[in-house]
């Protein structure tokens, strides 16, 4: 009997390392999951250990090597911007900074004066922020002279597990172009930011597209994880770039709606896109030749859960006692009601906001009470100025020329039949749901069957291993043009109130 091929997607993400053995037909032959913790040391500063990421990966790779398969790749998708500091001998110098560390604040002001906002948006695709790895080189220099001293190498974390499988120093242009230290349109380091902000190229890792073969398994990793030595490993992508690929997103006009606790929205392009205000980012995705631009809500189906634990009392009594899902009583209060809520609207910025407003003073409101409304209004209300959130970042996108004839919905508040139609008539967009919702660790495991030769590239890997949309939801066209108009009120909404929350 012969042996399925199959690929391993390895997903290093901020909670946990995701494991996924795929078939190279696309079908998911196992998976494995091991966390590690989050570390605080300081109010706003989040860390990692390398070593953590690397002990996880190894105990899912051993779980994964047990299942009977031909392997022919692995490939490696992670979490973004993210700091690993090493030294000559490639020890980790210190816990790495994530994505969502704080500490910078000083580090990006540094940029901005020493770059220009201007010039950085149009060379990185993107407006200095806290997260990004440039600051976090700036700020071990500026805080921890003696670790700054010993640095010689400075990787993104999915790369630090690639250097312990393969010895390779490798970044692919997807995750390396969320380090603002990138240029977004030639594909490479920015030797004008390099020289800029006075760090060595030689600190950087080589960049390659994500579905190349950037090396091949050492025979110490293939000892310690059971999978064959010389076993080809993909460049891989960040998690979103990968998370893409496993939403089929390989084209232009095609794009990913993500309604988890905070919201993204993004959309593929086969040019490099930016916003010259800096509200959006712009990303290399992992197609070669292919972009992304990105916006991102704080609070989506996070503003619908502090509803249900802040204010529905009496919804979750009701749904305890009869057994059901209090969202699903939610969305049935708000299908009561038409939409625009009799004037109501809700401003979702309970965590300030991200895209396009950049504010992390923004605040939430109800805005328009009358005596007539109701809690139904008050949650109609709520969900819809989510769905006007996103709908400001696609109108961003679109005055940057982005074009879009559907999105992938992904994410818990994409499961639910009614907020899905919401959302496509409030956007204006068909919405498709993905027959099966893999993550990051999908795209890891499609870039490594093109790396290990069994797909020509990552479109003819996708068609091969992802199959098509299970359900789609289309605008209803008479109340799309509602919303339109209804949008132009909510957008006048925020500007008005701008620099008024007491903080
Ligand atoms: C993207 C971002 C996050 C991290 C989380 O810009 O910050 O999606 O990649 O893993």
């Amino acid at each position: 009997m012969t042996r399925t091929r199959a690929t391993i997607g390895i997903d290093v993400g901020t909670s946990a390392v995701k494991g996924l053995l795929v078939a190279t037909d696309g079908r998911v032959l196992a998976s494995a999951f091991r966390d590690y913790p989050l570390l605080t040391p300081a109010p706003g500063w989040t860390e990692q250990d390398p070593e953590a990421w690397w002990q996880a990966t190894v105990a899912v790779l051993r779980e994964l090597a047990g299942h009977d398969a031909e392997l022919v790749g692995l490939g490696l998708a992670g979490q973004m911007h993210g700091s690993v500091f090493l030294d000559g001998q490639d020890q980790v110098i210190r816990p790495a900074l994530l994505w969502n560390d704080g500490r910078t604040g000083q580090q990006v002001l540094q940029i901005e004066r020493t770059v220009g906002r201007e010039r950085l948006i149009e060379i990185t695709g993107n407006a200095a922020s806290a997260g990004m790895q440039a600051p976090k080189i700036l700020w071990l220099r500026d805080h921890e002279p003696d670790a700054y001293a010993r640095l010689a190498k400075v990787l993104l974390p999915k790369d630090f597990v690639r250097l312990r499988l393969t010895g390779e120093y490798v970044a692919d242009a997807a995750d390396a172009s969320g380090t603002l230290l990138f240029d977004l349109a030639a594909r490479s380091w920015s030797e004008e930011l390099l020289a800029a902000l006075d760090i060595p190229p030689a600190w950087l890792p080589d960049v390659v597209e994500s579905p190349d073969h950037a090396g091949n398994l050492t025979d110490e990793a293939a000892r310690a994880t059971g999978l064959p030595a010389g076993l080809p490993v993909a460049a891989g992508a960040g998690d979103n770039a990968g998370a893409a690929l496993g939403a089929g997103v390989v084209r232009p006009g095609q794009g990913v709606l993500s309604i988890g606790t905070s919201g993204t929205i993004f959309v593929h392009a086969d040019q490099a896109m930016r916003d010259p205000n800096g509200a959006l980012n712009g990303f290399c995705a992992a197609v070669p030749g292919g972009w992304h631009l990105m916006g991102v809500i704080l609070a989506a189906g996070g503003a619908l859960r502090w509803y249900r634990d802040a204010v529905a009392f009496d919804e979750r009594r009701q749904a305890g006692q009869d057994n059901k899902d209090v969202y699903d009583l939610l969305l049935a209060e708000a299908a009561e009601i038409e939409p625009g809520a009799d004037g109501l609207f809700f401003l979702p910025y309970l965590s300030g906001e991200r895209s396009p407003h950049m504010d992390a003073a923004a605040r939430g409101a109800w805005i328009g009470l009358t005596l007539s409304h109701d809690r139904r209004h008050m949650v109609r209300a709520l969900l819809e100025g989510v769905g006007f959130a996103f709908r400001d970042c696609l109108v961003r996108m679109r005055a940057e020329g982005a074009s879009f004839d559907e999105l992938v919905a992904v994410g818990g508040g994409a499961k639910s039949p009614a907020w899905r139609q919401m959302l496509a008539d409030q956007l204006g967009l068909p919405l498709v749901v993905p027959a099966a919702e893999e993550g990051p660790a999908m795209g890891g495991a499609i870039l490594a069957s093109v790396a290990g030769g069994v797909h020509p590239d990552v479109e003819h890997a996708v068609a091969a291993m992802i199959r098509p949309p299970a359900k789609r939801t289309e605008p209803d066209p008479e109340r799309a043009a509602r919303y339109a108009a209804l949008h132009e009120h909510y957008a006048a909404l925020y500007p008005a109130l701008r620099g008024l929350s007491v903080s």
